[in-house]
């Protein structure tokens, strides 16, 4: 395996030039092709990561532990609110101190604007180990690497002129964090693909990561646009991801930003829309989903829907980012 990328820290996709990313998903396909196969694949023999969880997960932390385990380490489960974070222990003593006990340290810190990314930075500055994102309030570079992978493996390599719908729905489970369509409107203008970004004027995503996608497109070719509804940016698309996100300065404020989104309860993807688009155009979503309010059984169980492929391969990319940099 090439190593080039051993010891860096896996925070953000812009953090990776578009070749690193290259490497990044054909191991997560040579992995993924080996365990399909039933072909060892232990890169990390007796090599330890810490799983350090601010908020729940269901993919997320299973794809690491069983990720880790089938490369032939162990993977330390942790949870912000039983450890002595929950005291004030600093992020530059759980850096030094997970560092000499093993070999990586994986961090989800995603509900508060403001707060994860600098947190897990602030690790990774005093950590002698990579440091991995399990998703911030900026980012949530396993997911986008994962859904990457998906769209090569259903479209190919070249995304170029591939437009993509990355859009607002209704969720009234809780106020999703913003980190799932900013690290989509970062990493897919790259691409050379076609990217509309749809939402409510309240939703507005993070200023850099706008700017971010902006300057992708100059350097990169292809296209990024902003709409206020769902129609306009799922016309004549090939990937549709819509999903929830919260108010960027409401996170605190849970019941006031309920009310705000009950405004918007229209904005459900349903087969009308899904009508819209291209006939051979993709479903996508990160997952859990509310389904009957950001999506209906339908689409996300009808013939559109990548989301267990999508799902799947969150296991074979974060084994890359684990192999890779570990
Ligand atoms: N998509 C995703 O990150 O899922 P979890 O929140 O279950 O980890």
């Amino acid at each position: 395996m090439e190593n080039i990328l051993r010891g860096k820290d896996y925070i953000e996709t812009i953090d990776f030039t578009n070749e690193e990313i290259d490497l990044f998903l054909e191991t997560a396909a040579d992995l993924k092709y080996k365990f399909k196969n039933g072909i060892p694949h232990k890169l990390l023999p007796d090599k330890t990561i810490f799983l350090f969880f601010f908020d729940k997960s269901t993919r997320t932390r299973n794809s690491f532990e069983a990720g880790i385990t089938q490369l032939g380490g162990h993977g330390h489960f942790i949870e912000a609110s039983t450890s002595q974070v929950a005291h004030g222990e600093s992020p530059k003593d759980m850096g030094i101190i997970l560092s000499s006990y093993g070999h990586g340290i994986a961090i989800r810190h995603d509900l508060v604007p403001g707060e994860g990314n600098a947190y897990m930075r602030e690790v990774a500055r005093h950590a002698d180990v990579p440091v991995i994102n399990m998703q911030c309030d900026v980012d949530h570079p396993c997911q986008t690497l994962a859904d990457l992978m998906t769209m090569r493996e259903i479209f190919g390599k070249d995304l170029r002129g591939r437009k993509i719908a990355v859009s607002w729905a209704y969720a009234p489970s809780y106020a999703k964090p913003m980190s799932v369509p900013q690290g989509l409107i970062t990493l897919m203008t790259r691409f050379g693909m076609e990217v509309t970004l749809a939402h409510p004027p309240e939703y507005k995503l993070m200023d850099k990561s706008l700017e971010i996608a902006r300057q992708n497109i100059e350097k990169n070719g292809g296209k990024f646009e902003i709409v206020d509804n769902m129609q306009d940016a799922f016309e004549n698309a090939d990937i549709v991801y819509p999903k929830s996100w919260g108010i960027e300065s409401l996170f605190h404020k849970p019941e006031e930003a309920l009310e705000i989104s009950k405004k918007y309860k229209n904005w459900i993807c349903d087969e009308e829309l899904m009508k819209l688009t291209k006939k051979d155009s993709i479903y996508m979503h990160c997952l859990p989903a509310d389904r009957g309010h950001e999506v209906t059984d339908a689409v996300i169980d009808g013939p559109h829907s990548v989301v267990y492929q999508e799902a799947e391969n969150r296991l074979h990319t974060c084994k890359s980012i684990m192999g890779l940099t570990m």
